[in-house]
């Protein structure tokens, strides 16, 4: 029965990965929808396949592979990126395509070369490939793009130039598990890209720009982008490359996100009355507690706020737990062109500012004025300059809203 052949993305090309429906973490970043790792192969006059999944999904992508031709026929296997999430099934798929040729970067070869040592990477044919290099396959043709840190050193991607298909591994993905394939198939796309972006390729805005600048000069327009995770682009091509160019610019709007965490409630009612009085300037405002959101949507919802404030009570000397991680999980993500205050309570030492101050001193952001704490609990006239300073948080969010 036809209906059990995988889904044929475009004539002779087929989707062949596999749906990670329980992933609720992708190395640290929480991924509350699931995820998918996807695998295409294109049946030509060569059998090429382009990625692979986690070998402990090896079988599955192997049937389904089978469901279209025998895995031995293979010729090509296309490596795009070394991370295990996309490579370690190519041992799997050498194994049963014996005749099969593989291809990669110049890194991504010494990559593979580290990690599938005792899988027989020294058994492998293997040519290295490089930007414009080009693979016919009888009525296609492949040309390559090294896509330098997006997000890895290794990253390529591979286009079918007669099709306009961009297969473009990590970049344009999504963290989602979906029986769909396409984004217009399914709701909140462009939110599910934005926070991938946020948590993947965020500090890496200059080098996005300059290989959006190389897709024009190798004449690169695809019609469809079929990237490594989530559903493929095919209504929204221009849409997401658009997307990417302001994010990798680091556009932001009138925004302020409140960020905190609470002992016995003194931090949360400081950060409360901070949200009202920036809503009251009529701003965007978003309230995150570390403990009960995910940081993976805070990053997304970081990313496009032009001033956050951050509040931690103080515990043990220091600030709370949940900041500690969180700011050393975003100074890695190195978000750019932002202002911040920071407030909290105390119950006799305090400790939580000054930490909290030297991890933004860090991250580069700006401090926009004087860190307000408490001691103990905020009464009226406390929660009142909270407001206040909500307010000017929120007029120099206006202010500093960049695109
Ligand atoms: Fe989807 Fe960089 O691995």
């Amino acid at each position: 029965m036809d209906d059990h052949k995988p889904p044929e993305i475009a004539s002779g090309i087929y989707w062949v990965g596999v749906v990670d429906w329980n992933l609720r973490d992708f190395h640290g970043y929480q991924t509350p929808k699931g995820g998918s790792y996807n695998a295409y192969l294109i049946v030509d006059e060569k059998i090429a396949l382009i990625d692979t999944v986690k070998a402990q999904f090896s079988g599955e992508m192997l049937e389904r592979i089978s469901q279209i031709v025998d895995p031995a026929r293979i010729d090509y296997v296309i490596s795009n990126h070394v991370e295990m999430d996309h490579s370690s099934s190519i041992p799997a798929i050498m194994d049963v395509a014996t005749n099969a040729k593989l291809f990669a970067s110049s890194k991504g070869q010494a990559g593979l070369a580290e990690y599938y040592k005792e899988e027989g990477f020294d058994k492998w044919d293997i040519e290295v490939v490089g930007t414009g290099t080009e693979l016919s396959l009888g009525k296609r043709t492949l040309m390559f793009i090294e896509a330098t840190m997006l997000h890895w050193p290794d990253s390529m991607q591979t286009y079918v130039k007669e099709d306009r298909i961009l297969f473009s591994n990590d970049a344009f993905g999504q963290h989602v598990a979906t029986s769909k394939r396409f984004d217009d198939e399914v709701e909140d796309v462009m939110e599910d890209a934005g926070i991938y972006y946020a948590n993947i390729l965020l500090p890496f805005g200059s080098q996005v720009l300059k290989y959006v600048g190389k897709l024009k000069e190798l004449d690169v327009s695809p019609s469809m982008i079929a990237p490594a995770h989530g559903v493929i682009w095919r209504k929204g091509v221009q849409r997401i490359v658009e997307a990417y160019g302001r994010w990798a610019h680091g556009d932001s709007v009138a925004k302020v996100l409140v960020i905190y965490d609470t002992m016995w409630g003194s931090t949360e009612k400081m950060a409360l009355e901070i949200v009202e009085g920036a809503r009251e300037s009529g701003v965007e405002v978003r309230l995150r507690h570390l403990r009960k959101n995910d940081w993976s949507m805070t990053m997304k919802e970081l990313m496009d706020a032009s001033v956050v404030a951050i509040g931690s009570p103080t515990m043990n000397n220091g600030m709370f737990f949940t900041i500690a991680g969180f700011l050393n999980y975003m100074k890695g993500l190195r978000p750019k062109d932002k202002k911040y205050f920071l407030f909290g309570s105390y119950g006799w030492g305090g400790g939580a500012i000054k930490a909290m101050e030297k991890e933004m001193e860090d991250a580069r952001f700006e401090l926009v004025m004087e860190s307000m704490q408490v001691k103990f609990r905020p009464y009226e006239e406390d929660k009142e300059a909270c407001r206040n300073i909500g307010y000017k948080l929120g007029e120099i969010a206006k202010e500093n809203a960049k695109s």
